[in-house]
């Protein structure tokens, strides 16, 4: 039976128009020249396909992300740190609305976007399907996922495509604050007493292997990472990024008096990558798949949030329905 995706690639393989030949043109001068496509410009269909998963998935992730820190809000241990962990939370919020915005400019609606995320169509980052168990988690969580995007993210700031770079610029900037805020909860809870610095050892320990692992699978593994690189989608490969991540965390753990749970961290000279200790990719499959510790409860806290937000669009809807009918009057 021809799905939809079927009837899209035949598409993909019809004998082109000479429109589609002059935009392929165009097209493959600003890949060339480093320059930028915008949404009004003609683009391959793959092309557009490929963004419009990436982005969406990045936003998904952005809107999950907020499910394991807000769970600390009420239980953040002074009235200093609830603000900040808050502010972070509403930041990730932010940069799901940017994402959103920016994939929908690609002509993707936001609310088929919703649904795919929602019905376990569309993927999100596995690593927000780990538990945050402890108030050290919070410091974990910043320093290393919050440092992992950015070593993914800031690449992403030349993405050839208009609207992901350029929201990339706003989202790396507050991103850099969170990884500092959380480097900042581990360094006090590692001077702190030998219990608390003890937690914050178990803290690293728990996410450094999921923070490795959201560069994606090996280069090896990772069949359509080439692909981007050509158009200038991404810049490096998912190892070479996972290699700067650990050369860059192997220096901040001294600072903070702790360990990296890895003691085969290494700088090849030959290669000029920093090498570090197999990491479990049948633990990265699984979680994708959905057997992960928390994808149920993710996804049952998402749709429930998304049900008692129906009013929220109700109104804005009605809202929008009125002024635009006053102006028509006018
Ligand atoms: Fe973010
Ligand atoms: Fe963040």
């Amino acid at each position: 039976m021809a799905t939809q995706t079927d009837a899209g690639d035949q598409k993909l393989h019809a004998v082109p128009s000479a429109e589609d030949e002059a935009g392929q043109a165009y097209f493959d001068k600003i890949i060339a020249e480093d320059s930028r496509i915008e949404p009004a410009d003609w683009m391959p269909e793959k092309y557009r396909k490929t963004l419009t998963r990436q982005m969406s998935q990045h936003a998904h992730s952005e809107i999950i992300g907020m499910q394991p820190e807000a769970n600390w809000i009420t239980r953040a241990p002074s009235l200093k740190r609830k603000a900040i962990l808050m502010a972070k939370v509403q930041d990730e919020a932010g940069h799901g609305l940017y994402l959103y915005s920016a994939t929908e400019t690609l002509g993707t609606p936001r609310h088929v976007l919703n649904e795919q995320l929602m019905s376990g169509k569309a993927k999100y980052s596995s690593i927000f399907n780990y538990p945050a168990n402890s108030w050290a988690d919070m410091g974990a969580i910043g320093w290393l996922v919050d440092g992992a995007a950015i070593a993914n993210q800031v690449p992403l700031c030349r993405a050839s495509y208009g609207p992901y770079g350029r929201a990339m610029v706003r989202i790396c900037k507050e991103e850099s604050f969170h990884q500092r805020q959380g480097f900042e909860i581990l360094l006090e809870l590692a001077n702190g007493t030998p219990a608390q610095k003890q937690m914050a050892q178990d803290a690293v320990n728990r996410f450094y292997a999921p923070a490795l692992m959201m560069f994606g699978p090996t280069d090896t593994d990772s069949p359509n990472s080439q692909q981007s690189m050509a158009w200038n989608i991404k810049r490096f490969s998912n190892d070479e990024l996972r290699s700067r991540f650990v050369g860059m965390i192997q220096e901040q753990v001294k600072v903070l008096g702790l360990t990296l749970p890895d003691d085969q961290i290494r700088y090849n000279e030959e290669t000029g990558l920093w090498e570090h200790g197999e990491l479990n990719w049948d633990e990265f499959y699984e979680v994708l798949a959905g057997r992960g510790p928390c994808n149920a409860q993710r996804m049952e806290r998402r749709r429930e949030a998304h049900e008692n937000g129906a009013w929220v669009r109700e109104a804005a809807a009605a809202y929008a329905a009125k002024k635009a009918q006053k102006a028509q009057v006018a």
